[in-house]
């Protein structure tokens, strides 16, 4: 069953697409993924993403002017993902930052020597002070000033003006804190002052100012099966990918952008309801039925279901067959069309290129199915 062609997504203005890159997340997929989707199903009224990440799928429903639901159990993914719902001005941002800014300090300044080390003494107030103030607010503003500054916590040091608030740093996770002290020592590499509001302006100017319109929808932060069973409305497209099996470290790997959603000041180990931390294949397998399950129980006849998936090369398993068991163990009515290798977008943007740390060559197929039968 297996091919390997693709329908080609409709193109769009490079700025239109900034605030789709609102921050990186680990295992993001790319836009085209989802806008293949919306293209091969122009009948599509509404939008699901279940373990939607940073929110790629509800960008795409966005640029095609339908409304979305995106669901995830990491505080990180749901922050990112609810600013690609929002619609604010650049100018709404910034007023917001420099009145948190200029009311006065807030909060408490970590202490140990990774902060030290990680952002200048000035730079560090004026980033604890943002997130203190913004941990009791829940306008679309402030969400979309959460978004802008958790992508700008972390990432490399430029030459010219500042884009990131640290010291050296990879963008795309946090480096955990013994490591990074001891590289920056070993360079002597002391950070510098970068003012908060400078390169929250810049940001906040690159990604809006030519934002689309927004269509409406929401964003859940908790567990995709839970999230499901309490919701009430219909949806006729699915677009999703759940974690790839073998990957555990979606929390621990972004540790400071959990901290400034008010998480702790160090690395928290563990699996925080993860779908991935099933002890073995087949508890994984039934874990991703249950989702397709209550997922048919939320859509229409003849809704679609798009699947991106893959396994770490570690997991020695193969991908192709855990999706099709899962789907078929869900006894809800999807009928596999399509499965396909997920080859054909440029490497650089793909999904298995994001795990570089754990091998390159993660096997990853998307699947589409259709919901035929009536759900269980
Ligand atoms: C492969 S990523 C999705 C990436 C997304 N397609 C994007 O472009 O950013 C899988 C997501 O599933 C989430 N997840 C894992 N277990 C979950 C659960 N039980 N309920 C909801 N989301 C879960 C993870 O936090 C992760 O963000």
């Amino acid at each position: 069953m297996t091919v390997t062609a693709a329908a080609p997504s409709p193109s769009w203005p490079e700025d239109a697409l900034r605030l789709n890159a609102v921050c990186p997340y680990y295992t993001m997929f790319p836009l085209d993924f989802p806008l293949q989707q919306l293209v091969a199903h122009p009948q599509a009224t509404r939008v699901l993403d279940p373990f939607c990440g940073r929110g790629t799928t509800l960008y795409a429903a966005r640029l095609a002017g339908l409304p979305a639901v995106g669901i995830d159990i990491n505080p990180v993914a749901a922050a990112i993902a609810q600013a690609k719902l929002i619609q604010v001005t650049p100018d709404a941002v910034v007023r917001l930052a420099r009145q948190i800014l200029e009311s006065g300090p807030l909060g408490e300044v970590p202490e140990s020597e990774f902060w030290q080390w990680c952002y200048e003494p000035e730079t560090l107030q004026e980033l604890v002070t943002l997130r203190e103030a913004l941990l009791e607010m829940t306008t679309p503003t402030a969400a979309m000033l959460r978004a802008v500054l958790l992508g700008i916590l972390h990432g490399p040091r430029n030459k010219n003006l500042p884009s990131y608030l640290s010291n050296q740093m990879p963008r795309t996770y946090a480096s955990k804190p013994a490591y990074a002290v001891k590289f920056w020592k070993k360079r002597d590499m002391q950070p510098v002052r970068i003012p908060a509001l400078d390169v929250i302006e810049r940001r906040a100017r690159r990604l809006l100012d030519a934002a689309p319109l927004a269509r409406g929808g929401r964003v859940y932060l908790g567990d995709s099966l839970e999230t499901l069973n309490g919701l009430r409305q219909r949806f006729d497209l699915v677009v999703t990918s759940p974690p790839y099996y073998g990957m555990r470290t979606y929390v621990a790997d972004q540790w400071l952008r959990l901290w400034f959603l008010g998480g702790p000041a160090e690395v928290p180990y563990g699996t925080h309801g993860q779908i991935a931390r099933q002890p073995n294949q087949e508890a994984f397998i039934q874990a991703l039925a249950e989702v397709w399950a209550a997922t048919a129980r939320r859509c229409s006849q003849g809704a679609r279901l798009a699947i991106r998936f893959g396994a770490l090369p570690s997991a020695r398993t193969d991908p192709e067959q855990m999706l099709l068991a899962s789907v078929k163990e869900a006894k809800a009515g999807w009928v596999v069309k399509d499965i396909r290798q997920a080859g054909t977008p440029p490497k650089r943007a793909r999904q298995a290129a994001q795990f570089g740390k754990a091998g390159s060559a993660v096997d990853e197929i998307d699947m589409v199915a259709e919901l035929i039968g009536l759900p269980h």
